[in-house]
């Protein structure tokens, strides 16, 4: 199957709506499904999933997986994945396309960089532009050859070494994909490979190869600087996983209940792992309604059914240091912020540059295009909200908003032009279903008015 994008845009158009009501369980959450997918691929033995996002990201990852010799099929609701077991992956015969991916390209880049064959790596256009140097620096120190594009760009093709040499590696950047990347590549390397990370970031890879049975430890000192050692070409033993809902998908509903008048609805099964709640935290400081019920273990994460009404939003200035547990959602405070009272400051924003698209312009464009007051600096984004949202939307007739190949651009402005006082249309919407294939319908069966067209670009 091949995945692409923008051949043929699909543009939609969001009108203002009232009384979003309903229940509503969100997808499965993006990071876990594509952890799952690799994790169990990597195991010996077999690996059932159940709720995996069905995305077009996820099952990239899936058929890359496929492809270097794991057995993947579904019954019913469950993924079934026989492993080719640690350090036993094979060549693939043909390049890996991870279409839209940063997270399946960047963690399979880490997982087959030790190996000793040849793996091609492409995207699409948005991938293709994204930087790669940050994952193949730590493989270069592990002795893997690497050939890509200028500035380290895809197509990429890595050759390991016959054996890898394990490294200790301080994460540059606050990034999650960077920690996996290097963690996976230690899976095939001899005795230990550390990485030390300065700001927590999301922690699904340390937790779940823990669960498959690899043997890693995680040391936070008291400036909370975590040392992960893992041991290398241990075993690995397929796993049942439960992947709970998506809370970055989480953010367009959730966002939409609370600036649509009269609304209230319940969103189940909820991923709340503290490195996924920032936005959450924000939105309860700007005063929002949010009810987290029902709070409970599941396969090893916290889960939650949050219950969203209507509520009048302050602005908040967002600290940068609690940018890694919303990295993902500023788009959709973003438009929260656009409807209310007062200033909200967003700082510590410098990884949204290189994220889908360059997000931090693509929100301040599609917020100017709409009539909203922002300034948009070099790592900030500072909006000045309009609450009712009276004079909001498309200022002229048949202005698109540029979703840059990028899902969360596209949800962020169908959610705002639900509360707007006029329509906002997107160029294009097909991109949704990279992450939350669902999302239109899920959206129209809460009483959301999105229309859609299609159009040749
Ligand atoms: C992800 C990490 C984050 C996030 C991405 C998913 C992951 O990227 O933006 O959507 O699953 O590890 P960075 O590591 O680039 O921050």
């Amino acid at each position: 199957m091949q995945i692409t994008h923008g051949a043929l845009l699909k543009p939609a158009a969001a009108h203002k709506s009232e009384n979003l009501s309903g229940t509503i369980r969100i997808p499965g959450d993006k990071s876990i499904s594509h952890r799952s997918f690799m994790f169990g691929g990597l195991a010996s033995g077999q690996t059932r999933i159940t709720g995996l996002l069905e995305g077009e990201d996820v099952l990239a990852t899936g058929m890359a997986m496929q492809a270097m010799g794991a057995h993947i099929r579904k019954e019913q609701d469950t993924w079934i994945i026989d492993g080719v077991g640690n350090g036993c992956l094979l060549e693939p015969e043909a390049s890996l396309d991870f279409g839209n991916a940063g997270t399946g390209v960047r963690l399979t880049i880490g997982l087959v960089g030790t190996y000793a064959f040849t793996a091609t790596f492409t995207g699409d256009a948005s991938l293709s532009k994204r930087p790669m140097g940050r994952v193949l620096d730590p493989l270069r120190l592990m002795g893997v050859q690497v050939t890509a594009q200028e500035g380290d760009r895809l197509p990429v093709t890595l050759r390991g070494p016959r054996i890898a040499n394990p490294i200790s590696y301080r994460v540059p950047m606050a990034s999650a994909q960077v920690k996996s990347a290097v963690l996976l590549a230690g899976l095939n390397a001899p005795g230990t490979t550390t990485v030390i990370e300065e700001v927590m970031t999301r922690d699904h890879t340390e937790k779940m190869l823990a669960g498959f049975g690899a043997q890693l430890s995680v040391e936070t000192d008291n400036d909370g600087v975590r040392t992960i050692a893992l041991q290398g070409q241990g075993k690995l033993t397929g796993q049942e996983i439960d992947v709970p809902g998506d809370p970055s998908s989480t953010a367009f509903p959730l966002v939409a209940a609370l600036l649509v008048p009269g609304s209230d609805i319940t969103i189940e099964n909820v991923l709340v792992n503290p490195t996924r709640t920032g936005l959450v935290t924000t939105l309860l400081e700007m005063g929002a309604d949010i009810q987290i019920t029902n709070l409970r273990l599941a396969g090893g994460e916290d889960v939650a059914d949050l219950v969203v009404r209507h509520s009048e939003l302050k602005g908040v200035s967002v600290p940068p240091e609690r940018a890694p547990s919303m990295i993902d959602e500023y788009p959709a405070l973003a438009v929260a912020a656009a409807f209310a009272q007062g200033e909200t400051v967003m700082q510590g924003l410098e990884e949204l540059r290189v994220k889908e698209s360059d997000r931090l312009s693509a929100v301040a464009e599609g917020l100017k295009l709409n009539g909203v007051d922002c300034d948009e600096g070099k790592a900030s984004l500072s909006v000045r909200g309009v609450p009712g949202g009276k004079g909001l939307g498309a200022v002229s007739e048949g202005a698109a908003v540029k979703t840059h190949l990028d899902h969360r651009i596209a949800m962020s402005f169908l959610v705002m032009g639900l509360a707007s006082e006029r329509s906002i249309t997107v160029d294009d919407a097909s991109i949704i279903a990279t992450s939350f294939p669902e999302f239109m319908d899920m959206m129209a069966g809460f009483g959301a008015r999105i229309t859609s067209k299609q159009e040749a670009a």
